[in-house]
């Protein structure tokens, strides 16, 4: 069973980052410092997300702090920090899953949920990324799969002299409207207040006449049927 879990779910994230650059190195050739994967989960938290493949039997003592799951696929994203256009956008420094767990629709799932967080959490415009042009399989996923665009194409963008793809695909469809949903739930506080003022009465208060006087009648019938005399409590509304 694999989970997909953000990177910062996970009890001791920290933990996690060797066996996510082990990932890397096995899948790409674009590889970077254990420093560069820390500044990306403390810097934004909420981007990156890992596929962890859960023991066979449960965690142990059904802890997962302390454990180590199979780490099977991740995605590694940022905000641009200084968008030379000034425009706020998420950017995924990279992607990979494990041979093993390849054409399962991880990738795909890694790549969705980090880019409903970038325009969740950070109202991002569009998220960007580099794919060599030789790579068909991510291009099939971003493309087609996805819905990217290519914006550009960067002349020997890799170490290696291999050209890019820039792609970007728009994420403003998926923002959330805070405002909207603070406004009705403002609504919806005031209307269960003013429901809870409007209520029945109730107790003593909220009887009416005719329940309070059969209430009374039934009281004495029992008391009669058990012969005890004067003790019970007397017919007051035929008294009255
Ligand atoms: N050939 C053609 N299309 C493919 C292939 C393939 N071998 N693999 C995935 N796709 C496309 C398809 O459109 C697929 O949809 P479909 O299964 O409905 O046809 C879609 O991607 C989704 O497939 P997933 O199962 O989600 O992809 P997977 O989990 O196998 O991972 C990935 C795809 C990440 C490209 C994987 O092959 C991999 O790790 N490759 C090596 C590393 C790599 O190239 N990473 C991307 C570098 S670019 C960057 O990091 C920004």
């Amino acid at each position: 069973m694999v989970d997909i879990v953000p990177l910062s779910s996970y009890p001791s994230y920290i933990d996690l980052l060797p066996s996510i650059q082990t990932c890397n190195i096995t899948n790409l050739p674009e590889n970077y410092f254990l420093k560069y994967y820390l500044y990306h989960a403390l810097t934004w938290p909420q981007l990156s997300f890992v596929a962890v493949v859960r023991p066979r039997n449960g965690y142990p003592d059904g802890k997962i702090a302390g454990s180590y799951p199979k780490v099977v696929g991740y995605v590694l994203a940022k905000m641009e920090e200084e968008p030379t256009d000034g425009v706020q956008h998420g950017h995924i420094t990279s992607l990979s899953v494990m041979r093993t767990h390849r054409r399962l629709g991880i990738a795909e799932r890694l790549m969705r949920m980090s880019q409903r967080a970038m325009a969740e959490s950070h109202r991002a415009q569009f998220v960007s990324l580099h794919v060599r042009v030789s790579n068909k399989a991510a291009l099939h996923l971003y493309r087609d799969t996805l819905g990217f665009q290519v914006d550009s194409v960067e002349s020997k963008y890799y170490a290696d002299g291999e050209d890019a793809y820039a792609m970007r695909m728009d994420l403003s469809p998926m923002w959330i409207d805070w405002a909207e949903i603070e406004r009705k739930d403002r609504a919806r506080h005031a209307k269960d207040e003013k429901d809870a003022d409007e209520g029945d009465e109730v107790g003593e208060l909220g009887k009416k006449e005719d329940e309070k006087e059969k209430e009374k009648m039934v009281r004495v019938k029992v008391g009669r049927s058990l012969g005890v005399g004067d003790l019970v409590e007397k017919n007051e509304v035929q008294t009255a």
